[in-house]
């Protein structure tokens, strides 16, 4: 597998960062995940967007991202992925200096590394069946809205989640519901959609945008609003979106049915008109 770092692009155990590298030392970056359908990435202007603002928010040089859609196509073709499903990861770190210091080093490029790899979309048998999530209590910075590679309470919570047979963990704080470790939250409460606000509670996602985008499309009624726990009792349904997850149902929240303790009928057509949505090469000029 070849990979993109600092310029080059080299086969993946050639690419090797420094040990002083600030991504390595104080999870000093940001990162993004982009899905390819069939070969061909879906969001991507988006996802360089939600990059560049990040970059921009930790004040490393937003140009880093300049090209990586273009280094992202070209691995594509050498991964061999032209007709696969798979992912683009990035991320850009604040560099390498020769010293560990807290604050930020003069002189030093930040690091770029890219790859396209292989990555299967959810079996459809998940979206018949939907998943389980748990609830964990949310250990996060105050800064959600950036997309940082320091995620050590999302692997945590997700592992826990794992460890109680389920497929997501949702983090819970001030009584409301967020989002997931890893995917924004949906309800179905009252015939309309809601989910959580774009604050620095959670982050800005591409797939929540384009559920919002079509569902509202469709004449649904979609409120940005925080989703209070006690409220899952009540909702019919409950979904999670992201690159990776897609427009997933949730049936169980901690061993509880949510609605009819099945996928809803809002779900699976938010699903449909969501994947139509992204492969549809033109959606980004119709806006
Ligand atoms: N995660 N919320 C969190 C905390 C996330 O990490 C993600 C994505 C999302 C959904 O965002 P988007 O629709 O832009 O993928 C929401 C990626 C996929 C990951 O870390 O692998």
């Amino acid at each position: 597998m070849n990979v993109f770092l600092n310029g080059s692009i080299m086969p993946h155990h050639e690419a090797l960062i420094p040990v002083t590298d600030r991504g390595f030392l104080f999870a000093d970056g940001v990162y993004e995940v982009v899905r390819i359908y069939g070969g061909r990435t879906a969001f991507f202007a988006e996802h360089m967007a939600r990059l560049r603002r990040g970059l921009a928010e930790l004040r490393i040089d937003p140009s880093a991202a300049d090209g990586v859609e273009a280094i992202a196509g070209a691995l594509i073709a050498d991964n061999g992925l032209a007709d696969q499903d798979g992912i683009v990861y990035a991320q850009v770190t604040r560099g390498a200096p020769p010293n560990r210091s807290h604050a930020f080093p003069p002189d030093t490029p930040p690091t770029v590394y890219t790859v396209a790899q292989p990555h299967p979309r959810p079996s459809n048998e998940r979206f018949d069946a939907g998943v389980a999530a748990t609830l964990v209590q949310d250990t996060r910075w105050k800064r959600r809205d950036i997309k940082s590679i320091a995620l050590l309470p999302n692997v945590l919570a997700n592992q826990e989640a794992h460890d109680r047979g389920a497929f997501e963990a949702l983090f819970v704080e001030d009584g409301h519901v967020l989002e997931g470790s890893r995917s924004n939250l949906f309800a179905v409460h009252g015939g309309a959609l809601l989910t959580h606000p774009l604050t620095s509670e959670i982050l800005p996602g591409i797939t929540r945008a384009a559920v919002v985008r079509v569902a509202r499309e469709s004449g649904m009624e979609v409120r940005e609003a925080p989703i209070p726990l006690e409220l899952l009792d009540a909702v019919s349904e409950l979904f999670l979106t992201g690159t990776t997850t897609e427009v997933m149902p949730v049936v169980r929240v901690d061993g509880r049915a949510v609605g009819g303790g099945v996928p809803g009928p809002v779900a699976g057509a938010l699903q449909e008109a969501y994947l139509r949505y992204a492969l549809n090469p033109g959606h980004e000029t119709d806006r």
